[in-house]
């Protein structure tokens, strides 16, 4: 072999950045209560985290520190430090809380962190910074403001609200250098705040929904940047939300703004600027209309050119009013507010016979159109909104009930404008334009794609176009019913939290979103929904009270807690609201339980496939599973949750009254439900079956059996078709799959006949629908895009077919168990998940007859990776292998962090 001086330098340079990156760990992603440099947090312990990483494998944390202090300076000195943990010998890099000197209302603090790991110790990482919320509802000054009265014709808050946008302002001098200036400001129900003309920030329907006599939000900004010397101008437009509803108020809570801008000046000094009655308002501007449900109304002829910036005449405004204060606790908003996340552009627009143009998105989507078109002085454009076209072509707006889903824009002179609106949003792929005299082009609409800004976390494709599709669908769905809360639909006049809905999709969204901080926020709107004798309303915020006292919507209180907790490491959830649960599960036993079976029960396996394609509901007893079933077999597991849920948080002493209670109703349920002989509960639905076996209730050496029953049902009856509603899907896919039927669970995730997934994309859905006769049931309840029938399809994918999965005995993926499932006919899977401790990857495929797999680990964690004997291990000694064992069917390896490949 010739060496040549070139080869020698390659060489070389190779062996350095080897070196380099391998000797190096680096921290990154600093997280202060799971946001990037938060302002304004709300708790006195916020918690920190952290991911290191480096280019070797099989990097753990041996020991940290972190240092706090309330200047940049202070930190890098070492002086006067808040908190400085000195080392502290553990390898906890996630939700680590605060514990040094007591943090103050407002402060600004500075912190880095220190990782001591097996591969050396990294530099002090970048100083990131928080600041404090008002911890203390006396600091509040400001005043609730708004105009008290429906001046304008057709106003009412009752049947079909209607109300134009209110517009305050109030100019104000800072004659002083500004050192930092913060709005502290709540704007219900929905705001768009400026100073000198600018957006504070890119917030949509600020702040977040609640159930308002209980809780308000607030938002905080840093608004340094914004403020000029001398003359200032702050303007808030106040949309309606769902402070004031969009139907049948009993009273009409008119919109209302708190705020308060506290501004810190150079030299020391401060000033505050209050909402009070010196701030001027008028609701004659141009939004003359706004109703989540019915749309916005925008006449451009009543523009208020230059109203949140200095020198508007504001002469013929109103002082404003003092309004009633929202008797809720103010709270600071943790979860993220709305924003635009993506646009798109819309692929096809037709002319109607009538003279109108249907645009097409291509995608079933939630958000709003903003558009730039040619107008006509005095000529509405009018915009209404569907998801589906009916076979003539027209917009289909039967299943949007009530909801007139209808924007209209007037301009005030010919010619060329753009429009979006500010406080609604719609579900649509379709938009009818009337009011043009000219066919437009399709780059005049932009769809913005609008929900609550949060990271995807999650990437999954596999070699099976159909599943592609139907993952895709899921991923439109879900992130189209995001709002502050997770709602059921995003399109007609309904857009609730219903609990059902979330039990376990919530947990499978965790897998596509960062929604830790959303669903963190849910738990308090519903307890914030709780009756004084402890029910909880199966609609949380309860815009609609509903206090059914059913386990299996409640339930999801309690399934999201969990969820939080074990995907994300955060039992704050479970701590804060154990009190609540366990009055709920209380109340439960005294008002619906009876010779231990609980015998409430409203909604039955809601949504199961009808015996005809016409009908929402079955009517037919041999496929409805008896609603004592449901309830008991969730009640059941809402036990054990409790009993883990009571070790979280310090109730130890309850642990033995939940299991006590667990034992005696598993035995009165198998007394009451269960069939030796024929080992079926009920009637043998498959919902039945599967929530008994999954939730734990089959009498030991029963389970092959009852799995038996859920086989032979599913095919015999069903045609290899799901035949469950909202409950039994839950389970569907994991309980196919753990019992050995992999391929009969790969058949439902493929099937293209009716019931299934694939049904609805062959019929053309971008997203899931509320039925799975979708296409042909009657319209008073069929969304085209509700996501409670996901059940636990989105968990399967990640977990078992991509292998990304937590082990039982670990939390927020310290430790993964890989072990992927092959069924027949899937080719190949790769997947991403981007977890509290990094990305992990996982991308298998199988090809004439060898199998290969990538894995990537986070630092700071493990993983055992099993892979089946017959596929014959290459590689499994690599570096990073901790150790390599077999069993009779699969040959297990447990590796550090890296990247494999075997
Ligand atoms: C909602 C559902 C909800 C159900 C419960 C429907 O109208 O859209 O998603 O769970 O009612 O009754």
């Amino acid at each position: 072999m010739k060496i040549t001086l070139s080869s020698l330098l390659a060489a070389f340079v190779f062996i350095l950045a080897g070196c380099t990156s391998g000797s190096t760990v680096k921290i990154k992603d600093l997280r202060v209560e799971m946001k990037e440099n938060p302002v304004g947090i709300g708790v006195s312990q916020p918690r920190f985290m952290w991911k290191i990483s480096s280019g070797s494998p099989d990097l753990v944390q041996t020991s940290y520190q972190i240092q706090v202090a309330d200047s940049p300076d202070k930190l890098k000195n070492g002086d006067d430090l808040l908190w400085d943990t000195g080392e502290i010998k553990s390898d906890a890099s996630i939700q680590i809380p605060y514990e040094g000197s007591p943090l103050q209302s407002r402060k600004q603090y500075y912190w880095r962190v220190k990782s001591n790991t097996n591969q050396g110790t990294t530099n002090w990482s970048e100083v990131n910074t928080w600041s404090m919320a008002l911890l203390n509802p006396s600091e509040w000054k400001a005043t609730w403001i708004g105009e008290n009265n429906l001046s304008n014709q057709g106003e009412t808050y009752q049947g079909k609200s209607r109300l134009a946008a209110r517009y305050l302002r109030k100019e104000f001098t800072a004659d002083k250098p500004v050192q930092r200036a913060v709005l502290y400001i709540s704007g219900l129900g929905s705001s768009e705040s400026y100073i000198n003309g600018k957006r504070v920030s890119e917030d949509i329907f600020a702040p977040g929904p609640s159930w308002y006599p209980n809780r308000v939000y607030y938002n905080v900004y840093d608004v340094t940047d914004l403020l000029s010397k001398d003359k200032n101008t702050i303007g808030i437009a106040l949309g309606n939300g769902r402070y004031f509803g969009m139907r049948d108020m009993q009273k009409a809570t008119l919109p209302s703004l708190l705020a308060q801008l506290e501004i810190e000046y150079t030299d020391g000094s401060q000033t505050t600027i209050l909402s009070d009655t010196s701030w001027k308002v008028t609701s004659k501007g141009p939004i003359i209309a706004n109703n989540e449900f019915d749309g916005e109304e925008y006449d451009a002829r009543l523009e208020l050119e230059g109203w949140n910036k200095n020198g508007f005449d504001d002469s013929k405004w109103l002082a404003a009013d003092v309004m009633e204060t929202p008797p809720g606790e103010l709270t600071v908003q943790a979860n993220p507010n709305l924003r635009i996340q993506e646009e798109i552009k819309p692929v096809n627009i037709t002319e109607r016979p009538d003279g109108k143009y249907i645009i097409d998105m291509g995608q079933n989507m939630v958000g709003w159109l903003a558009i730039d078109l040619k107008g006509k002085k005095d000529q509405p454009i009018t915009m209404t909104f569907a998801e589906i076209l009916k076979e003539d072509g027209s917009l289909y707006l039967d299943n949007l009930r009530t909801a007139n889903v209808t924007d209209i824009y007037t301009p005030a002179k010919d010619g060329n404008f753009s429009w979006k609106p500010s406080f609604v949003y719609h579900g649509f792929r379709f938009v009818e334009i009337s009011g043009l005299d000219y066919k437009p082009e399709l780059a005049a609409f932009t769809g913005a794609v609008i929900y609550d800004e949060m990271k995807t976390t999650g990437k999954f494709e596999t070699s099976n176009p159909l599943v592609n599709q139907i993952y895709k669908n899921a991923y439109w769905g879900i992130r189209g019913n995001y709002r502050g809360m997770p709602t059921d639909c995003p399109q007609r006049d309904e857009r609730l939290g219903w609990l059902g809905d979330r039990v376990t999709g919530a947990y499978g969204e965790a897998f596509i979103f960062d929604n830790a901080l959303l669903y963190n926020k849910w738990l308090q709107d519903i307890e914030d929904s709780q009756s004084p004798e402890g029910s909880i309303s199966d609609v949380s915020p309860r815009y609609w009270t509903l206090y059914n006292d059913d386990v299996t919507w409640p339930a999801a209180y309690f399934y999201v807690a969990n969820l939080l907790y074990r995907q994300f490491g955060d039992k704050s959830g479970i701590i804060r609201h154990y009190p609540s649960m366990k009055r709920w599960m209380e109340h439960m036993q005294q008002t619906a339980m009876k010779d231990y079976i609980i015998v409430k029960d409203t909604y039955g396996d809601w949504c199961m496939p009808p015996e005809s394609q016409e009908l929402i509901h079955s009517q037919d007893p041999a496929r409805k599973t008896d609603g004592a079933i449901l309830a008991t077999t969730m009640y059941y597991s809402l036990l054990n949750m409790m009993s883990e849920f009571a070790r979280l948080s310090g109730h130890e002493n309850d642990i033995a009254a939940y299991q006590e209670l667990a034992a005696k109703m598993k035995e009165a349920y198998n007394a009451k439900y269960f069939n030796p002989e024929t080992a079926q509960y009920g009637n043998n639905t498959v919902t039945a079956n599967m929530l008994s076996l999954r939730l734990g209730l089959v009498p030991n050496g029963y389970e092959e059996k009852v799995f038996t029953n859920i086989v032979k049902k599913t095919e015999v009856d069903f045609g290899g078709h799901v035949s469950t509603g909202v409950l039994g899907i839950q389970h569907l896919m994991r309980g196919l799959t753990e019992y050995g039927r992999v391929d009969m669970a790969w058949k439902i995730a493929t099937n293209e006949t009716y019931p299934s997934w694939g049904y609805m994309v062959k019929k053309g859905a971008t997203t899931i629908w509320e039925l799975w006769n979708g296409d042909t049931a009657d319209p008073a309840m069929n969304s085209a895009n509700h996501v409670m029938l996901l059940g636990d399809l989105i968990i399967w994918y990640y977990e078992d077919l991509a292998g990304i999965k937590c082990a039982q005995d670990a939390i927020a993926y310290k430790k993964l168990i890989m072990a992927p499932v092959f069924p027949e006919g899937l080719n190949s899977v790769s997947a991403s998940y981007e977890s509290v401790y990094g990305e992990i990857k996982s991308a298998w495929k199988k090809e004439n007859g060898s199998f290969n797999w990538d894995i990537t680990i986070p630092g700071n964690t493990s993983a055992i990776v099993r892979i089946p004997k017959e596929f014959g291990i290459k590689h499994a000694n690599q570096p990073g292998v901790r150790k390599v064992s077999d069993t009779a069917t699969y040959t297990e390896i447990e590796i550090g962090s890296g990247s494999y490949h075997f």
